[in-house]
């Protein structure tokens, strides 16, 4: 029996309680259907932001870091800036004392503007392009992650001084997780392959890195995927990769000191989803890694993690109004936005909930189909969600867990201006990122 074939007999107080593990900490329900995010009523966040727009919960955020950095205090912990980059939460991190993983002349700009040190940034991209490495030279960036033997050439050439520099490996571990942001495998794009009869292996990798004298070799990374929730595989990921190190020492009689898991790590999106054990995480990387290096008599190496999603995922909201209700072969909610300020149900099957805000009811639950306003019957928000019956054109919906990819894979399709990111703490809101208009629209028309 589905969740929404219950809800009816559970009666309308059981249906109404905030769903465990996808609301942000600090969020809580008031009186008359009123959902309090941050300290503020989200109906007069609604109504004074407008719809659709993203609300952030800063005290999640800084408390996700905080997390992060007590969990693994030897450790070095990079904030994955694809998953939200914007000048407040580069600042909040930065303060929070996380590092920085960017993967693009955007993502530094952003971090310069806001003077994010550079000594604690990382560039990532399997395709960065001469821009990107010289925004990263510029500015000072400690540590690029070298992704191909042409990378390797451009950036010699670029760099002066000695350019510290880190090798991306496919570790060849099954992260167990949508296809698409598996990352870690061979026969995908990214890293550098661990098979001898692969012709740019991490083998290659190294003796092409050795022979620029602009470049220095300090540390292996690797990725295994996003929205893991398996700790095995990131022990099994940081024992290969301590075997990698070893290898290298054994063959060129170098001794990297730094090691880079990546990020990764599984949020809830829905009731029941697997939570992410950090502190089990923790430990067992700890484990791993003090037995893999003593037994290859190799020196513990400098870890760091890019946790990007964990940070600022489950901090984030986004409110909807509902512009029409079609009670067709199925129910269907249409509000104004949908796959422009979420694409990941199209891209990656991703499983959403939402619920009314703002007005109380005691009509009973159906199961219905949140849809958005684009021209696509692929754009769903939430499919067979418990909603009720009254709901109508002008309620409120809220969706939980939309921090991480949300802003930062929006887009402006059907020429739609993408909403603005709002930070609320302690019940004072700020616009953070302004709503985009139809004059941003066509100001970038050359006609
Ligand atoms: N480090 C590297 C090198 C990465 O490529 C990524 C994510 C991360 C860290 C952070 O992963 P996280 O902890 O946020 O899972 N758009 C997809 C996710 C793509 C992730 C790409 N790389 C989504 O919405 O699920």
């Amino acid at each position: 029996m589905t969740l929404t074939e219950l809800l009816p007999s559970l009666g309308c107080e059981a249906a109404d309680t905030l769903e465990p593990g996808v609301w942000p900490p600090n969020t809580t329900r008031g009186p008359g259907g009123e959902l309090m995010f941050a300290g503020a009523p989200v109906s007069h966040l609604a109504a004074r932001f407008g719809t659709p727009a993203y609300f952030l919960d800063e005290v999640a955020v800084r408390e996700h870091a905080k997390a992060y950095r007590a969990a693994l205090p030897e450790a070095e912990v990079a904030f994955a800036s694809k998953a939200l980059c914007t000048k407040s939460v580069l600042r909040w991190l930065a303060e929070e004392g996380l590092s920085l993983d960017t993967c693009s002349a955007g993502e530094i700009a952003v971090a310069r503007s806001v003077g994010f040190p550079a000594e604690r940034i990382l560039l990532h991209g399997n395709a960065k392009t001469p821009e990107d490495l010289k925004a990263a030279l510029a500015y000072g960036v400690r540590r690029i992650v070298l992704d191909s033997l042409d990378e390797i050439e451009q950036l010699g050439a670029l760099a002066h001084g000695r350019q510290q520099v880190m090798i991306r490996v496919t570790p060849n571990v099954q992260a167990d997780t949508h296809q698409a942001i598996t990352t870690g495998t061979e026969g995908q794009k990214f890293g550098f392959s661990l098979r001898p009869e692969v012709h740019d292996n991490v083998d290659r990798a190294v003796e092409a890195v050795l022979a620029q004298p602009s470049l220095r070799l300090v540390g292996l990374h690797c990725h295994i995927g996003s929205q893991v929730s398996r700790v095995d595989r990131y022990e099994e990921a940081a024992r290969r990769m301590v075997g990698v190190l070893t290898d290298i020492r054994d063959r060129y009689g170098i001794t990297l000191t730094e090691l880079d898991l990546g990020g990764g790590h599984a949020v809830p999106y829905l009731p029941g989803d697997p939570e992410f054990d950090l502190d089990g995480y923790a430990r067992r990387l700890h484990v791993a890694l003090a037995y893999e290096c003593a037994s290859h008599g190799f020196p513990l190496p400098r870890l760091t993690i890019e946790p990007g999603r964990a940070i600022v995922g489950s901090a984030g909201i986004t409110v909807y109004r509902v512009c029409a209700v079609k009670r067709g072969s199925k129910t269907f909610v249409a509000v104004d936005g949908g796959m422009s300020d979420n694409p990941r149900p199209a891209l990656y099957g991703a499983k959403y909930t939402a619920r009314l805000v703002g007005r109380a009811t005691h009509a009973p639950r159906r199961s219905m189909v949140v849809v958005g306003r684009h021209c696509e019957s692929g754009d769903i928000i939430a499919d067979d969600l418990a909603l009720p019956d009254d709901i109508h054109a002008g309620d409120l919906l809220a969706v939980p867990c939309t921090g991480a990819y949300h802003h930062s894979l929006a887009s402006n399709y059907n020429l739609i201006g993408r909403p603005p990111l709002v930070g609320v703490r302690d019940g004072v809101a700020t616009i953070l990122v302004r709503r985009e208009t139809e004059e941003d629209l066509l100001r970038r028309d050359q006609g």
